[in-house]
């Protein structure tokens, strides 16, 4: 393999300690613990683990995190006023509803419950619309952790060509915002290509800097990567392990074996961003939780 690894979980580790110092440092000024509310409807298992991981890490930054657990079968309406009683509730930091959630519930009427000062995934319109303006205050925790993954490796996206592939509000559309401002750590020319995209290869090869986000099991192969891009992957894509005990493998959007060769540093599945998007959640955080003390 010629690619450096990039360990996010090292960096992972970097920012949560950052984080915990920072949690400290509001305990000893104003008294206050940070606490995290997610939101979760159903049991879908994956969903389940990522809720458990994110209370977990919370707690280990010193922060108190609380689970709401609502059947599959809540209604819209009761969904919604459990959104806003957390948006209301002045011992909450910071409010995140786990998605997706179930078909016959409306996302952006869900997301438009949030209190915009206590968004940590920064979904909420009002924080899309300071990403864009390019004014963030909550930028979603999957971006930032690619950026700062970038930045603590040596790989400053400025001047670069980034080729973001995949346009999900959550990942696609965010991260290209987050690189293109006029600003450190991002001024990037990107192109954001999606799955109509013609001759995906032809963009992609252009690329210093690919971010795939698709979705798609090993989309991102050798022929479509340049020599000496760096390479993020954000796919985590279950496909069927039989000889594990839990029965599926997490496969990214990256054939890493092949791509390894080509690429001049390149992040693991699993162990790459997965673990940076939740050290991102607890920084977003702490920064609601420094807010609401600001305001007093
Ligand atoms: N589901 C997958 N990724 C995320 C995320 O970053 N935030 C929320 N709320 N749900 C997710």
């Amino acid at each position: 393999m010629k690619a450096e690894l990039i360990d996010g979980k090292r960096i992972a580790g970097e920012v949560r300690a950052e984080v915990a110092a920072g949690v400290v440092e509001m305990k000893q000024r104003f008294g206050i613990v940070p606490r995290l509310a997610v939101v979760l409807v159903g049991d879908d298992p994956a969903s389940s683990i990522y809720v458990r991981s994110k209370k977990k890490v919370a707690t280990e930054a010193g922060m108190v995190a609380s689970d709401d657990t609502l059947p599959a079968d809540v209604t819209q309406d009761e969904l919604l006023r459990q959104v806003r009683l957390l948006g209301d509730d002045d011992s909450v930091s910071g409010v995140l509803v786990q998605l997706p959630v179930p078909d016959h519930i409306d996302v952006d009427a869900v997301i438009e419950a949030l209190n915009p000062d206590k968004d940590v995934d920064g979904l909420h319109p009002t924080n899309v619309g300071l990403l864009v303006q390019g004014r963030a205050r909550f930028v979603p925790a999957t971006p930032a952790g690619i950026q700062q993954m970038l930045l603590r490796t040596g790989n400053d996206p400025s001047g670069k060509h980034v080729v973001v592939c995949g346009r999900s509000e959550i990942v696609g559309k965010p991260i290209s915002l987050l690189l293109m401002q006029k600003a450190a750590g991002a001024n990037a020319t990107v192109t954001i290509c999606h799955s109509r995209t013609a001759d995906l290869g032809s963009i992609t090869r252009q690329a210093d800097i690919l971010v795939a986000a698709m979705g798609q099991p090993g989309i991102i192969t050798a022929d479509m990567v340049k020599d000496g891009a760096v390479v993020i992957d954000v796919g985590t894509n279950r496909i069927d392990a039989p000889e594990r005990k839990c029965g599926y493998r997490l496969v990214g959007d990256v054939d890493f074996e092949a791509v390894s060769e080509k690429a001049s540093a390149i992040t693991p599945v699993p162990g790459g961003v997965g673990p940076m998007t939740i050290a991102m959640l607890l920084q977003n955080t702490l920064l609601a939780a420094q807010q609401a003390a600001a305001k007093g």
